[in-house]
């Protein structure tokens, strides 16, 4: 499904519109000659210790998936590394998507064009601790740690627990940094990052992890959360480096176009945008409306849990107008309100930008994350772009092949360049 108008102020090609259960379809393919440049690394140490955490469950119920994007020299050069160090695997570098509702690990595998992701909800639920319930759970192998007189369920098995308890789970993170409001925070986000990234195993082991741009200019809560991150990897003996989202996306998903283009992760507590020249960042920011903004208007509108409309939500919906039940015109609602804030805040953001990059050749858009998933999102978001005037040409629009896996694949992708 691919079209391509020119209506004066926008041209765009439309690219594939994405399958609501998040499988990979179309692929992009690479060019030769690609450049791959570093990232800026500039992690902070420096944040407070807290006692490390182990995962208790040995095996490591990950997700193995085939990058669907196709060819491309940097996918090449990725392989071939992968493959030298095929005998120091415990040496390769990490990327690591620290998301607000999601965390994910990529790690290159020892065939090309291959990577390994895990993840783990970032979500907790405490139950009163006894020692029969914290053995029943270890028999279980259910991934808990005992603080004082609490179990502390941690990440997948937080959303199981949380269903037979029916009680809402607990989030150590909100609008994509550390959750202020909660005191577990810290503990469980170093128990889930302990479990997914295990221990360095070598000297100066890479991890590049993912930070939000700010919304507005408030940079404060990042700095502590970028040390809190790069803390407890160093406390794993990993090497942090942060990037942030949006130019990871531009990483994971823009090698064919020489890592010029603008990468848009639609998540769950924001959505980060980067406009990036041959991997240059010339902007990045961030709108607070995502996944969880839908999740809460909607429950506020309907009388709903926001829980409730998170399930709605991810099991079937399409934004394609109103005319549903309340449930998914309430959902609707905010998806467009979510879509126009993001198409409105990008054309505003690029027309303010001063000493913009002389662009010779249209450029890409990629949208990922798992709040772009439903079906009609793109097109919607499409429509919107050209409801006005844009300010650069655009080549394309499409979404990621892996939308819910391209921060940690850029992230890889940073890591290893
Ligand atoms: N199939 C789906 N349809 C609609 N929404 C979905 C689907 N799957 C996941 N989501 C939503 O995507 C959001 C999570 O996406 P993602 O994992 O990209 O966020 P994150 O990286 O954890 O958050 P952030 O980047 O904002 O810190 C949640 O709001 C979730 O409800
Ligand atoms: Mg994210």
């Amino acid at each position: 499904m691919s079209e391509y108008e020119d209506d004066g102020g926008i041209s765009v090609e439309a690219g594939r519109e994405h399958s609501p259960d998040g499988q990979p379809g179309a692929q992009h393919g690479g060019s030769p000659g690609e450049t791959a440049l570093r990232a800026e690394p500039d992690g902070i140490a420096g944040a407070p210790k807290e006692t490390p955490v182990g995962a208790r469950r040995k095996d490591r119920r990950g997700d193995r998936l085939r990058d669907g994007s196709g060819v491309s020299d940097v996918a090449d050069t990725l392989g071939e590394l992968a493959m030298s160090n095929g005998t120091q695997e415990n040496n390769m570098p990490l990327g690591l998507d620290v998301g607000t509702s999601r965390i994910v690990v990529a790690r290159s595998t020892d065939r090309a064009h291959e990577s390994q992701y895990e993840s783990q909800l970032n979500a907790f639920i405490t139950l009163p601790y006894s020692k029969l319930a914290a053995s029943l759970l270890e028999r279980e192998g259910v991934f808990h740690e005992v603080y004082g007189d609490e179990l502390v369920v941690t990440g997948n098995d937080a959303q199981r627990f949380a269903e037979v308890f029916h009680v809402e789970t607990r989030r150590p993170m909100q609008r994509g940094v550390l959750n202020p409001k909660e005191p577990h925070s810290l503990r469980v986000l170093r128990g889930i990052i302990t479990r997914l990234a295990g221990k360095a195993g070598g000297q100066n082991r890479k991890v590049f992890f993912s930070i939000p741009s700010p919304v507005g200019e408030d940079e404060s809560a990042i700095s502590y959360h970028e040390a809190s991150i790069t803390q407890i990897l160093a406390d794993l003996g990993f090497e942090g480096h942060p990037i942030r989202e949006g130019l990871a996306v531009v990483f994971g998903e823009m090698s064919s176009s020489n890592f010029t283009g603008i990468g848009i992760s639609c998540g769950s507590g924001l959505c980060n945008i980067c406009l990036a020249v041959l991997s240059v960042p010339v902007f990045n920011f961030a709108i607070p409306k995502a996944g969880d903004f839908i999740d809460s208007q909607a429950a506020a509108v309907t009388g709903e849990l926001a829980t409730r409309m998170r399930v709605m939500k991810e099991m079937n919906f399409a934004v394609n107008g109103l005319g549903g039940d309340r449930v998914q015109n309430a959902l609707t609602v905010y998806y467009d309100d979510v879509i126009h804030t993001l198409a409105n805040s990008l054309r505003t953001t690029i027309s303010s930008t001063q000493r913009l990059p002389k662009l010779d050749q249209s450029i890409p858009i990629v949208l990922s994350g798992g709040t772009a998933l439903p079906k009609g999102f793109l097109k919607r978001f499409t429509t919107a772009l050209r409801a006005d005037d844009f300010p650069i040409k655009i080549s394309e629009v499409r979404v990621a092949a892996d939308p819910l896996n391209s921060t940690a694949r850029g992230a890889l992708m940073a890591a290893l360049c």
